[in-house]
């Protein structure tokens, strides 16, 4: 009796309502409710969304918490004080939060006398940051980032054609900033080879590389101008690269890159067979060094074999392959000319090829590329045409004298 007394006095507190807002992903959020259940005979506590079937979210009792009607949405999420009974703070630990879980969260009291709604608790869970923001953002950092870092490597490219005929290329590199008398500008190619050094107002071939000792030019006055274009004299295949033009302050920052990718064409040669001699042309600089060799060389079809070798001074026709023996020349002069090309006599079919010419001293490093195309002469082709025309004409025999069947 005196329990019913103490459920019916009870039943006057006010039931409350509260808001709570959460975010997605939050690790836990408790819903409050307080009532004095240690008045009461055998309570049993009811969590419920009543938007829910089951309406199940906990339930707790003297014995201990009940989940065998809990809705599935909640599963080992939520939990009680083990004592809430005996204090009376019967409020709901809700762990990892889902969008799902937003709605209106009742906490009621029933004992075997009847039930009292207690608390109503509005959780409302909102989409944190979405999870592609979230990856935009990280990737936007990391672009940013990577800008910063390779900024040199995001400029534009400036594209230049040559072939190997020609006398020089330019490299272009201009700017309008005005530059101070102690900047150090550098050319460089790809593979960080110095190509062109200028400082404290004058070239430093001492620090260029071998590939282009003595081929290498900048403007007069290119401080004042502002035009760092280089000039490459007699560009090859092996030029193929791209370039780098870079002004450097005294204290060694970078106040200017440019990039320019040269592009040199393949050098091809084609004659019919039977033409007294071919020219494979190289020319370069003239006044080359007295200790330069000068070496030819089939790379294709036939593996590395020496066309023409000039040492020293002089040709070296017992260094030659003896396929062409007594049938190339060099010009006279060639050092102080810098016409290196060869005169290749009597080309066949054979001749057909890839040509290296190597130019080779102490600190000079020069080559070029040649591919050389012999045609065999017209009556050859006659020839073959002939054969082929008499087996096409053994065929179609048997086949007109079935029709006449
Ligand atoms: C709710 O439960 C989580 C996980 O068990 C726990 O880390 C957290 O401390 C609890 N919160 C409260 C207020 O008891
Ligand atoms: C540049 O020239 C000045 C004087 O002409 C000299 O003192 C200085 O050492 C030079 N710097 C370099 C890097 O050559
Ligand atoms: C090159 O030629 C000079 C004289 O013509 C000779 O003294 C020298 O030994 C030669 N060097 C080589 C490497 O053959
Ligand atoms: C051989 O074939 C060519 C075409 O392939 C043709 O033009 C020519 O007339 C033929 N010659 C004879 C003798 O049939």
């Amino acid at each position: 009796m005196k329990m019913f007394v103490m459920f019916l006095i009870i039943t006057h507190v006010s039931q409350h309502v509260s808001a709570v807002d959460m975010n997605e992903g939050d690790q836990f959020v408790l819903l409050r409710c307080e009532f004095p259940t240690m008045e009461l005979d055998f309570p049993t506590v009811m969590w419920s969304r009543f938007d829910l079937s089951p309406s199940t979210v906990h339930q707790h009792q003297q014995e201990g918490d009940e989940l065998k009607n809990q809705n599935q949405l909640y599963s080992s999420r939520t939990s009680m004080k083990p004592d809430a009974l005996k204090t009376g703070d019967l409020s709901l630990n809700l762990t990892q939060l889902q969008l799902s879980d937003s709605g209106t969260y009742t906490c009621s009291v029933r004992t075997v006398r009847g039930e009292r709604r207690v608390a109503d608790v509005q959780l409302q869970v909102k989409e944190r940051f979405p999870s592609w923001a979230k990856a935009l953002l990280v990737l936007l950092i990391v672009a940013v980032g990577l800008l910063v870092h390779f900024r040199h490597y995001f400029m534009s490219v400036q594209h230049v054609e040559g072939n190997s005929g020609m006398e020089s290329v330019q490299l272009p590199c201009e700017t309008t900033v005005r530059l101070p008398e102690d900047v150090r500008v550098e050319w460089n190619d790809i593979q960080y080879n110095n190509v062109h050094v200028y400082q404290n107002g004058s070239d430093k071939p001492e620090e260029q590389h071998q590939d282009f000792k003595g081929r290498t030019e900048m403007k007069r006055d290119l401080l004042k101008t502002g035009d760092l274009s280089l000039t490459l004299k007699y560009p090859t295949d092996w030029d193929r690269r791209t370039f780098t033009c870079t002004v450097y302050s005294r204290e060694g920052n970078i106040l200017i890159k440019k990039l320019v990718k040269l592009q040199v064409k393949d050098c091809q040669v084609e004659v019919k067979e039977g033409v007294e001699s071919v020219q494979l042309p190289f020319r370069t600089t003239g006044d080359l060094p007295e200790d330069t060799t000068v070496w030819w060389e089939c790379e294709e079809p036939k593996p590395e074999v020496t066309t023409h070798l000039y040492l020293n001074g002089s040709d070296r026709p017992g260094e030659q392959h003896q396929f062409y023996r007594d049938r190339t020349e060099m010009k006279e002069n060639l050092l102080k000319t810098g016409d290196l090309s060869l005169t290749l006599k009597c080309p066949t079919v054979r001749d057909t090829g890839t040509y290296v010419c190597y130019v080779i001293s102490q600190n000079i490093w020069r080559m070029k590329t040649l591919m050389l195309n012999v045609k065999k002469r017209p009556q050859d082709k006659d020839e073959t045409v002939d054969i082929r025309n008499r087996s096409s004409f053994t065929d179609p025999t048997p086949l007109m004298a079935d029709q006449s069947v």
